[in-house]
């Protein structure tokens, strides 16, 4: 059966379009897209006074499973995804077993496949994500890996990470990278700053971040290889990234909403709960992330969704695990920091979590255009609401924004022309 989206405004970023006007699904393609449109029989859905917008493509989520289903399945976490209007999503490899091989390639995928969200599992850079051996990425791409990263163990030896740029680029793929010297972050809790210094704690430098951007910049300037730099979040950071992409490096990063809306703060007031890798940093890095946003050197917002045990987070903060749950809210929190404040118009807060994203991995997705594929999201630009982790899909409850007031409320999510989720 078909759908008949009426009235709603339409906004597809990556064309321009922003009308209000029907969009009608056939088959899971769009197979209509004006005014007056009629479709016998199929499903109609009301949608004046929301936007009817591309399904959002999210770069980096933890879906945990295989090895860590306490945590989050395939299942739990593409039903978050539905509904923060998520229909594309990459999985990052730090499962057990990683996914180094085809196999678990192809596990993934199989578990996403009921769900309806499209997942595309990214394969490790490094055998068992350890640093040392590289794995086979021609064989991971042919099993549908969209790229290749070890994020969670950031790749330290310089002549493997070179060694991996010459790979990724002869197999056609990119390389996502965590940047964080593990020798200067250690497990560090939090940023190094006031904060840390207030806690006694060590922390976690932004040189630390800085360094390895400014080393993967290098890497891609001189093997021509693509290097997209995984949820930056200093300023010094973006700084880099603007000045390799003006010389016309193949370089591309993503921020998430935590990096433009909190600061390290935070974890005075919140404990583990504010702790991830990299660290909520200071008040001018946050400024600087909304500049990259703002100016486009920030290509994309992810969630870097990161779901973990109550009683993991419930630990001392030296002792608990980092990252923070995202999928469900992540529109929301950017609507919210973006253009509710002004900063940014509709149509690029959604082209940031739609277009560009697709664009950074070359995917078909991000785009509504007829004939292509029917992955759509519709939202409420206005409504307010309030978050509340006790009704989220993810097993995760981890999140600093729990009671966080935001405005901007998925309605449905469409993917391949199913309605994946429905509020209410
Ligand atoms: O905070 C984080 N959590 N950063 C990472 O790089 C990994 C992630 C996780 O897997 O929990």
């Amino acid at each position: 059966m078909g759908l008949l989206i009426k009235g709603g405004r339409v906004i597809d970023p990556a064309s321009g379009f922003d009308q209000t006007v029907d969009l009608r699904i056939e088959n899971g393609r769009i197979t209509g897209l004006g005014p007056g449109l009629d479709s016998p029989g199929a499903q109609v859905i009301s949608a004046a006074g929301m936007v009817v917008a591309p399904g959002l493509v999210d770069l980096h989520v933890h879906l945990r499973e295989p090895g860590f289903e306490e945590k989050e399945t395939v299942a739990t976490g593409c039903a978050a995804a539905a509904r923060g209007g998520v229909t594309t999503l990459v999985a990052m490899p730090n499962t057990r077993p990683a996914a180094d091989c085809p196999e678990v390639i192809a596990l993934v995928r199989e578990k996403a496949e009921p769900t309806g969200v499209r997942v595309l599992p990214a394969g490790a850079v490094s055998v068992g994500q350890r640093g040392q051996a590289l794995t086979d990425f021609a064989a991971l791409r042919r099993a549908g890996a969209p790229a290749v990263t070890d994020d969670g163990m950031p790749i330290q030896n310089q002549a493997l990470l070179r060694q991996a740029l010459r790979a990724a680029k002869a197999a056609g793929l990119p390389l996502l990278d965590h940047c964080e010297d593990r020798d200067l972050v250690g497990n560090y809790a939090l940023n190094e700053g006031e904060v840390s210094q207030a806690l006694g704690l060590p922390g976690r430098p932004a040189i630390a971040e800085e360094l390895q951007v400014m080393r993967d910049a290098m890497l891609a300037e001189e093997t021509g290889a693509h290097v997209h730099i995984c949820h930056i979040s200093t300023g010094k950071a973006v700084d880099i990234v603007r000045q390799a992409k003006a010389r016309g490096v193949s370089i591309t990063c993503e921020t998430c909403p935590h990096y433009f809306l909190l600061t390290q703060q935070e974890v005075l007031r919140q404990g583990a709960m504010a702790r991830v890798n990299p660290p909520l940093r200071t008040p001018e890095d946050r400024q600087a992330i909304l500049d990259g946003l703002a100016d486009g050197t920030i290509d994309a917002i992810v969630t870097d969704h990161a779901p973990h045990c109550q009683q993991e987070k419930d630990r001392p903060l030296p002792q608990a695990p980092s990252g923070m749950v995202g999928l469900e809210i992540s529109l929301a929190l950017s609507l919210t920091a973006l253009y509710h404040t002004g900063l940014l118009p509709l149509s690029r807060v959604i082209g940031l979590m739609s277009a560009s994203p697709a664009a950074v991995l070359g995917l078909d997705a991000g785009r509504l255009e007829v004939g292509g594929r029917a992955d759509v999201v519709i939202f409420d630009p206005e409504e307010r609401w309030t978050v509340d982790r006790e009704r989220f899909a993810s097993k995760g409850r981890n999140t600093p924004f729990h009671g966080f007031p935001v405005q901007g409320r998925v309605k449905y999510t469409i993917s391949q022309g199913t309605i994946i989720y429905q509020e209410g």
